[in-house]
């Protein structure tokens, strides 16, 4: 059975990087390890590690994503909780069996992790990621 080994990160939409920092870096103090811009989800996102996880502002750049939408519905907030799994095609194959409905059914393939999400109407609202770290 896979296992869930932390939370990773837990990831908020905003709207501007630098003006989030003013309450996540500046006013709370977490420490910015680097801003990158990730084409793959059309998003410049954040990362600001606290201990062993990390909170990640993303900030969409292209209208047509869920977290773009996401940020024209609500303006911005948490938008999902991702944990790291030791086996991630076994995850996902034990949570189509336990009829978990899943947005990605096949992991996304991303230099140095896969990846993929469970849909929120079988998580009580809730945009959970899943990610396994791979060798890059
Ligand atoms: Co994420």
């Amino acid at each position: 059975m896979a296992k869930l080994k932390k939370i990773n990160h837990v990831a908020v939409v905003v709207e501007d990087i630098d003006q989030a920092l003013k309450f996540w870096h500046d006013a709370l103090g977490i420490a910015v390890d680097h801003v990158e811009d990730v084409p793959s989800q059309k998003a410049q996102v954040a990362f600001l590690p606290v201990g062993d996880s990390e909170l990640e502002l993303v900030k969409p750049t292209a209208p047509d994503t869920g977290a773009a939408k996401f940020l024209a519905e609500r303006g911005g907030g948490m938008h999902h909780l991702c944990f790291e799994v030791d086996n991630l095609v076994e995850m996902l194959a034990e949570l189509k069996a336990k009829e978990i409905r899943l947005i990605n059914e096949e992991p996304i393939e991303l230099p140095g992790r896969k990846m993929a999400f469970i849909h929120p109407k079988s998580t009580g609202g809730v945009l959970v990621e899943l990610y396994q770290l791979t060798q890059p």
